[in-house]
């Protein structure tokens, strides 16, 4: 069963696919479309709070014929204790896909492995692969042009990633930049240098990652293509907020941070954003700031992802 997980769950040929069929979805929506989750159900599991990504498989699923079926886990008897493989196990037996939010990175893989449908990692401490697919479309749109080759105008990009470069979004964007021939500087304090998972993920599926971590966020900046950052408290790391806003101030991005970047780079955040914070409302302001066509992204992004999996899994 092909589940989506991690960026590298797809080949290269299987994401220029996705990239193709998102733009298709995008040039196409409102009109009747091809109906690929006609019939079906998707539950969508769901640990932690939501609007981008709830939102947009909702929407999408519907798009795409199916029906949503959204589980606060502590609706269901998950939250409850019920084992995490015999929630899979009968989930499989009523719906044909499930998009699961939760904490750890461990939990959706023995879900993925007790699933006789496709499972799709709707962001996990580890990882956030449909954002960064979402990401990495807007940016190619951006550098591409209309009619351009997506996964070419990918490659040999740099990415300034700063602030909480030991989390999700960061170890994301390494393993998305990985496969999508892209270079990452990241700049975050003295350490949050990423983690061994990350390494250890990298190690696993024999990639080489062209990566680096400074603690100099000017350093990071310095010809980037793209200025990325993340909140600086995720979903989970509340109790730390005081302490990690104070460790992270260095690396906000300031109007005169992103100006230090390409000319024409680009500005993106995965949202919600913290003005003030982790970025300079001047720097959310600026027309080469493309947060909201990222979040759109993620509709289109992930119709294709969906597309991709149920095709799949009626083979
Ligand atoms: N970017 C993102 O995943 O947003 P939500 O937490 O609102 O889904
Ligand atoms: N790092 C953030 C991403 C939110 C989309 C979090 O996990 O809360």
């Amino acid at each position: 069963m092909k589940h989506f997980l991690k960026e590298t769950d797809f080949t290269a040929p299987e994401l220029a696919e996705v990239f193709a069929r998102a733009r298709e979805f995008k040039r196409n929506r409102g009109r009747p479309g091809p109906g690929v989750l006609a019939g079906q159900t998707w539950a969508m599991i769901f640990s932690k709070s939501s609007t981008r990504t709830r939102v947009s498989f909702e929407v999408g699923i519907h798009e795409l014929g199916g029906h949503a079926l959204f589980l606060n886990r502590n609706d269901i008897q998950l939250g409850r204790g019920e084992s995490i493989e015999d929630t899979a196990r009968v989930l499989s037996r009523f719906v044909h896909g499930l998009i699961v939010r939760t904490h750890g990175h461990g939990d959706i893989m023995r879900l993925a492995d007790a699933s006789s449908v496709p499972v799709i990692n709707g962001l996990t401490d580890f990882l956030h692969p449909c954002q960064i697919l979402a990401d990495a479309f807007t940016a190619a749109e951006h550098w591409a042009g209309p009619g351009g080759d997506l996964v070419a105008a990918l490659k040999g990009r740099k990415i300034a990633f700063l602030g909480d470069t030991r989390f999700n979004m960061a170890n994301s964007w390494i393993l998305g930049a990985s496969l999508f021939g892209m270079k990452i500087s990241l700049a975050g304090p003295k350490g949050f240098e990423p983690g061994p998972e990350i390494q250890a993920q990298l190690k696993y599926e024999g990639r080489k990652a062209d990566y680096h971590f400074t603690t100099d966020p000017a350093e990071a900046v310095a010809g980037a293509d793209l200025v990325y950052t993340d909140v600086w408290t995720s979903m989970g790391q509340e109790e730390e907020a005081k302490k990690r806003v104070a460790q992270m101030k260095p690396y906000a991005v300031t109007a005169k941070l992103f100006a230090a970047a390409k000319p024409d780079a680009l500005f993106m955040h995965c949202l919600p954003a913290h003005p003030g914070e982790e970025v300079e409302q001047a720097v959310l302001d600026n027309p080469r700031c493309v947060i909201f066509d990222e979040a759109e992204n993620r509709l289109h992004v992930q119709k294709a992802i969906m597309a991709a999996l149920a095709e799949s899994a009626r083979k």
